[in-house]
């Protein structure tokens, strides 16, 4: 019997906070100053929605000290999928005003029962309307959510009204986590949201000391506010996403030997683990799944062969998405798959095992800019880990490596 892990067999974001490793610097630049504006960069599954979870129990979770709290409001673009940016406005006042309610139901006991009964309580919308009705801001009740829509200055009234009440609570202001922001790219008035949220953080200055907003996505979201210049990324901190630290992934894997009741590996079976998934949190989790339903059911751990032939078929789908094998023009990266120039410089990487940027752009004939802008994109896609030390980037996943080769 394969046994059932949290985050549907960690495929989905991580939201029981033992299961989420590595992240730190990232983790604490969000957390020490959260009402900045940010964006976070990485391919599918390379960890952006976890990430935006741990930043929101690390804020709800009043046992650890912080020196600024922000109170989180995580909003998935996708799933709420906002009509204009009037309706924007009213979902950030509603879930807002949601997860308000919810954070009162919580018990104040460990962070873990707190986060799950935080996040598996029924949203209320109500609540959202009577608040607004207390301030006396007129609502088309008879709408559903995705029809509703607020104005600046109702919206604004709105926000003042909250913050006042976190302040009580314990809460400085207020951080926005938007996941997927894609979904805004995407539509005719994007560039009025960019332009409005650029708007309150640089004048409003009633509110701007007090909000926060961290976006995540992937190329789309980079290469749009580049070619249109979008007001937003000129005042927003960009990150990327990478593989974590063999340190990090060290961790994760004890902890999920010590969860499962498996007896602990060697370190040379934990390097194998690193070296096959490339410190991809994915790839590692994936692979210690398939480690652990071995071991329950033949009482000793796999052979190499066959947990990575086992693993290249399950990777199937993901790896033929990330490496965009069948598009011939090689264009338009829609969906985030790799272009033909970041495969050129993914294989040549795979050709020489480990240079540095200024070394690949010699190889190949191209501008260093280019190269190392291409070597950002792979690394948040989770395909290559960077060397900071020596400034070297070398091949990440030897599992999609060899997926690669026998594709030929
Ligand atoms: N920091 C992390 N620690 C442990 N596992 C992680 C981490 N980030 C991602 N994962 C693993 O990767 C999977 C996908 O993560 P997710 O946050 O949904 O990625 P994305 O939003 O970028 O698609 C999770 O189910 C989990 O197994
Ligand atoms: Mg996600």
């Amino acid at each position: 019997m394969i046994k059932e892990r949290p985050s549907d067999n960690f495929k989905t974001a991580i939201t029981d906070p033992p299961y989420f490793s590595g992240c730190k610097t990232l983790l604490r630049k969000i957390i020490y100053s959260p009402f900045k504006v940010r964006i976070i960069l990485g391919g599918r599954r390379s960890g952006k929605t976890s990430l935006l979870r741990a930043v929101e129990w690390n804020f709800l979770d009043f046992d650890l000290d912080r020196p600024i709290r922000a109170f989180p409001v995580f909003i998935s673009l996708q799933v709420e999928r906002p009509k204009g940016l009037d309706n924007l406005r009213y979902l950030l006042v509603a879930r807002l005003r949601e997860a308000i309610g919810r954070w009162r139901k919580v018990p104040g006991s460990g962070l873990r029962e707190m986060y799950r009964q935080f996040l598996s309580q029924i949203k209320g919308g109500e609540v959202t309307v009577s608040f607004l009705q207390q301030l006396n801001i007129k609502l088309n009740i008879t709408n559903p959510d995705y029809e509703r829509q607020l104005n600046h200055d109702d919206f604004r009234q709105a926000l003042l009204a909250t913050i006042e009440e976190l302040h009580e609570m314990g809460f400085e202001g207020i951080c926005f986590l938007l996941d997927e922001a894609e979904f805004i790219v995407n539509q005719t008035w994007s560039n009025d949201a960019w332009g409005y949220i650029r708007g309150i953080k640089d004048t409003d200055t009633a509110l701007k000391p007090f909000l926060g907003f961290v976006f995540s996505g992937y190329r789309a979201l980079k290469e749009y506010h580049q070619k249109v210049g979008s007001p937003l990324v000129d005042i927003a901190e960009v990150s990327w996403l990478s593989p974590l630290s063999d340190f990090e992934i060290s961790e994760l894997i004890s902890y999920r030997f010590k969860d499962e009741k498996v007896p602990s590996l060697p370190d040379r079976g934990i390097n194998f683990i690193c070296e096959w998934a490339g410190c991809h949190p994915y790839l590692t989790q994936q692979m210690l799944n398939r480690i652990f339903d071995f071991y329950i059911e033949n009482k000793n751990l796999p052979s190499a062969k066959t947990l990575i032939d086992d693993l290249l078929e399950g990777h199937d789908h993901d790896f033929l998405r990330w490496w965009n094998f069948d598009q011939k023009t090689g264009e338009a990266e829609e969906d985030g798959r790799l272009s033909n120039e970041e495969r050129n410089i993914y294989l040549k990487l795979v050709e020489c095992r480990q240079s540095t940027d200024k070394n690949l752009a010699q190889m190949l004939n191209l501008s260093r800019q280019k190269v190392s802008d291409t070597l950002e994109v792979l690394l948040g896609t989770g395909v290559i880990q960077h060397d900071k030390n020596i400034k070297e980037y070398k091949v990440g996943a030897r599992l999609f490596e060899e997926w690669i080769a026998r594709q030929k």
